[in-house]
């Protein structure tokens, strides 16, 4: 049987990822998804420094399995100094790269080499095809596509359309991601090429997540069009569900120009996952979810998540060769 070389790389049974979110995969639920066999990865983008290294600290206590904290892989030097010294003194085993647009080449193979020397495995979750391509060349060890289907910033095109893309081009490994939460939609994922699955919005709703208990029953109340795109104007799209904020950040983007509403979004924007995981503000906070919001029907173990998605797909993919095309 041909080998899982998500598996191999990131040394785990299950070919399933926990996406990093900020202010939701702090180290219960990352230790929770490493312990079931996947990997979880810490949410830590933007976050102080203090903040990341006692996550990891908490997250070690919690696990001997691989776990990984997100960079944001923009030129700034400083922050990016600062994180390769919580990766020399924590050694986590994986460092994971948001690109957000346009990866650099020159930035990305110089932090890659730093981070492979001192230990760790890259993970780089690209939007476009060009960032695909380019994290690949510069030696990222697993390459994740996104599409827009899924929760947190998302880009403009279709995981549907982006994996199999990214299939015909990259040498690493790759994952899909957005818009999957359950075992049809990872046997579909490797129909498009994909070796793994990396989920966020289905992890939202797992018992171990530390949000806002107001949070995972919106996820489990969801239907399809309850999630919208903001920021679009902006150049800076985000999927969450709709409520009174989402209204006012859309009002904003209608009447005004793309500088202005960049600037008036930014204080309202602020602080608004925070409000909505931390705080259960469902009204005023930014509830970043899915579209796949609506396949989550129950708040449960991320173990029971994970095996309840491989026992699925292994049987839709054993399935499928009965299908008939007369
Ligand atoms: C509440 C929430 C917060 C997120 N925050 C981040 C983040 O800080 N950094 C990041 O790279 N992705 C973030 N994401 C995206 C996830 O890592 C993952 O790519 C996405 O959820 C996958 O799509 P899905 O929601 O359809 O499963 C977030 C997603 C959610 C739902």
């Amino acid at each position: 049987m041909k080998k899982n070389r998500v598996c191999e790389v990131l040394s785990i049974e299950k070919p399933i990822i926990c996406g990093p979110m900020a202010w939701t995969s702090t180290a219960p639920l990352v230790a929770a998804v490493s312990n079931a066999g996947g990997i979880g990865i810490l949410g830590v983008g933007f976050a102080p420094l203090e903040f990341v290294e006692e996550q990891i600290r908490e997250t070690k206590k919690l696990t001997d399995k691989p776990f990984g904290i997100n960079v944001i892989m923009i030129p700034d030097f400083t922050l990016l100094d600062k994180i390769t010294k919580v990766v020399a003194d924590e050694q986590p085993a994986v460092v994971y790269a948001d690109t957000l647009l346009d990866l650099d080449e020159k930035l990305s193979k110089t932090y890659f080499e730093k981070w492979h020397k001192l230990g760790s495995k890259i993970i780089v979750k690209a939007s476009t095809i060009k960032d695909a391509v380019v994290a690949d060349q510069a030696g990222a060890d697993i390459i994740i596509v996104k599409g827009w289907e899924g929760g947190g910033h998302v880009s403009y095109e279709t995981t549907m359309v982006l994996t199999p893309q990214a299939a015909d081009l990259i040498k690493a490994p790759l994952v899909a991601s957005g818009g999957i939460a359950d075992g049809r939609g990872m046997a579909a994922a490797i129909a498009l090429g994909a070796e793994a699955v990396e989920m966020g919005t289905a992890f939202l709703a797992a018992k171990e997540t530390a949000v806002h208990s107001n949070v995972k029953q919106a996820v489990v109340m969801a239907q399809d069009m309850d999630s919208i795109i903001t920021g679009s104007s902006t150049d800076e799209p985000c999927r969450q569900l709709k409520n009174t904020l989402s209204d006012a950040l859309l009002k904003i983007e209608a009447e005004y120009t793309k500088a202005e509403a960049a600037e008036l979004l930014r204080p309202v924007a602020e602080s608004s996952l925070k409000k909505a995981m931390a705080e259960g503000d469902m009204e005023n906070g930014a509830v970043m979810a899915g579209q796949i919001a609506p396949l989550i029907k129950q708040i449960r173990p991320a173990a029971e998540i994970i095996d309840s998605i491989l026992k699925e797909c292994k049987e839709i993919l054993k399935n499928i060769q009965q299908f008939s095309f007369n």
